[in-house]
């Protein structure tokens, strides 16, 4: 039909394709990467200093402590053992957390923009769910949502909002896997209400369809 638009297309594809992704986890271009302890030696990607190999140790690929919940915060406790805590993790991808809610306690919409996180129930019930822009409608979204029980395995694909919520008596305990040493969290009301600098209560008023009242209560809530 129309060759101009086709082969700029190509050309588009082709340097896409062909662009390195730095978006996530490099592949590793060694064995064994174990980050130096130095925060003088930080590098500002996602990724850190090697430490020479012949001074790793099996210390460096171990961390124990997941027996027990982590920092207490609202509605629950978290535990994440990434690559600051476990350094043999760095240019390896992956990582691991553990998660207990309280009955009714709920991980808030967030987002991981490094990772697919995988879960999987060791107590309690779940609601969970996640959020896929609408292909045919971008102002509309689908909600993929389940009921786990313990064994039960649920995935978030990368980069998509998700929540999940103890609809049981208990207390619920779940592990959380992210193909990223440092996943990042992207937690949805509190980056909008609480930012700092606040963005402005037009933008915000306009962008959520509400009056300048209720977006101070919001951000009274989240701050
Ligand atoms: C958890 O594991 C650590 C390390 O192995 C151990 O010292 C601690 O006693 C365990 N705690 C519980 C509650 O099992
Ligand atoms: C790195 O060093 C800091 C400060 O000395 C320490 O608190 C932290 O536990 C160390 N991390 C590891 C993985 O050894
Ligand atoms: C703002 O909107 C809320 C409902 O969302 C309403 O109850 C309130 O009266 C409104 N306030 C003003 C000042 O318009």
């Amino acid at each position: 039909m129309n060759m101009w638009w086709f082969i700029t297309t190509l050309a588009i594809t082709a340097f896409i394709c062909n662009s390195p992704a730095y978006a996530y986890d490099n592949n590793p271009l060694q064995d064994i990467c174990v980050a130096v302890n130095d925060s003088q030696a930080a590098v500002f990607v996602n990724g850190k200093i090697c430490k020479d190999p012949k001074f790793a140790t099996a210390n460096d690929f171990f961390a124990s402590g997941l027996n027990v919940s982590g920092t207490p915060g609202s509605g629950g406790a978290s535990k994440f053992l990434t690559v600051d805590k476990i350094p043999g993790l760095n240019t390896l991808g992956i990582s691991i957390g553990r998660i207990d809610l309280e009955p009714q306690g709920l991980a808030p919409l967030h987002t991981h923009p490094r990772a697919t996180e995988l879960i999987t129930v060791l107590k309690g019930t779940l609601y969970v769910g996640f959020l896929v822009p609408d292909s045919a409608n971008f102002f509309k979204s689908r909600l993929f949502s389940k009921i786990l029980y313990p064994g039960d395995v649920f995935v978030f694909p990368i980069g998509l909002i998700h929540f999940q919520y103890n609809m049981g008596n208990k207390k619920a305990t779940y592990l959380s896997f992210f193909n990223s040493q440092n996943p990042g969290f992207v937690i949805i009301p509190n980056s909008i209400f609480a930012s700092n600098p606040p963005i402005s209560d037009d933008i915000l008023a306009k962008g959520f369809q509400l009056n300048k009242t209720d977006i101070a209560l919001l951000r009274k809530k989240f701050s």
